[in-house]
């Protein structure tokens, strides 16, 4: 029967660029990322600080705009979308949950008038009422709806904030390090909430972190690294779960070789004698290999397995010496 369920992707990201340029300096945040994310799916994007996680959620929220690339969200194209469609974007589509929550709460109104200020602000006023209800026990804080949200602790102001998010019933929810400043319990607690809000309401929900714990408590997690993702760093749920059966121990293994395999430093030694780790050699098959071909992009040196083509060139260089230096 669920064969006919067709999957809907909610997000279609496709080699989005993003460079922000200052006077004197160009950074590339976004390198060309591929990303897609069904309707439905809670899902982790976990990288580095600095690794274009706060990018790709301001593209995907319409707070920025790409360098290059495209970006479907619910199916439309938000980068052609003109200024009034996109505030509607904003308004009602997507929901934004930031981890310094001073973003999403006023500290002087009460839980309630927090969760309605969205509401009025876009004119949903019908069963407003009924809706705040409807949050408050979805994000487990009835009993605190008339506290202002001063008196709450962080990880109580954090579910008003997830709550706040889906006042306007968006599609999708974004949410920037939600739990960076609160222990793991409540880290555990906020997460509880996502899973709820998307078997209640369906809701997409896209979380980037630095914290590989994250990873055992969604769908999916997606590693970006220098403004990339790529499928060898994708973790399916079977094997987010597999992991989650090893324990704590092979789970941030997995996600540190996942986000830092990259790190692996080599040694050119005083005569100019490139030192590979073995893994690498091992890797691929390289030990004993005399005749990898050597070029030069920018700063980057990218040692190349050489074609057959390649081969005949290196050698009648090197029988023909004299020509070369003669032409
Ligand atoms: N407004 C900006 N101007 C210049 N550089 C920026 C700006 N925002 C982010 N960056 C740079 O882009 C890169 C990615 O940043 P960011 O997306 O914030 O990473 P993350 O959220 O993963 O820590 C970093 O090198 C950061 O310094
Ligand atoms: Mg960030």
């Amino acid at each position: 029967m669920d064969n006919n369920v067709e999957k809907r992707l909610m997000i279609e990201c496709d080699n989005l660029v993003k460079i922000y340029k200052t006077a004197e300096s160009e950074v590339l945040a976004l390198q060309g990322l591929d990303l897609e994310v069904d309707e439905g799916e809670l899902m982790a994007i976990i990288g580095n600080s600095g690794s274009g996680k706060s990018t790709l959620l301001n593209m995907l929220g319409g707070l920025d705009r790409p360098s290059a690339g495209k970006l479907l969200v619910n199916g439309e194209d938000i980068l052609k979308f003109d200024d009034k469609k996109l505030r509607e974007y904003m308004k009602s589509t997507v929901g934004f949950v930031w981890q310094n929550n001073a973003r999403n709460l006023i500290p002087y109104l009460t839980v309630t008038q927090n969760i309605e200020l969205p509401m009025i602000l876009s004119g949903n006023t019908v069963n407003k009422r009924e809706r705040v209800l409807e949050l408050l026990d979805a994000v487990v804080m009835s009993h605190r709806k008339k506290s202002k949200l001063s008196q709450l602790s962080g990880g109580e102001q954090q579910r008003v904030a997830i709550a706040i998010a889906l006042a306007n019933n968006p599609k999708l929810i974004l949410a920037d390090e939600p739990t960076g400043s609160v222990d793991k319990k409540t880290t555990n607690l906020i997460m509880d909430v996502f899973r709820n809000m998307k078997n209640q309401f369906g809701v997409t929900t896209v979380i980037v972190t630095h914290d590989t714990q994250l990873s055992k408590s969604v769908d999916r997690v997606v590693a970006i690294r220098d403004g990339r993702t790529s499928s060898e760093f994708l973790i399916k749920k079977s094997y987010a779960q597999q992991l989650t059966e090893l324990g704590d121990q092979a789970l941030d293994q997995a996600m540190a070789g996942a986000i830092d395999t990259h790190e692996e430093l080599v040694v050119v030694d005083k005569y100019g004698r490139l030192q590979l780790p073995k893994t690498t050699i091992d890797e691929l098959k390289i030990a004993g290999k005399t005749n990898l071909k050597v070029e030069m992009e920018g700063e980057k040196i990218i040692l190349t397995m050489p074609s057959g083509e390649d081969l005949k060139n290196f050698k009648r260089k090197i029988a023909e010496p004299i020509d070369e230096i003669g032409s």
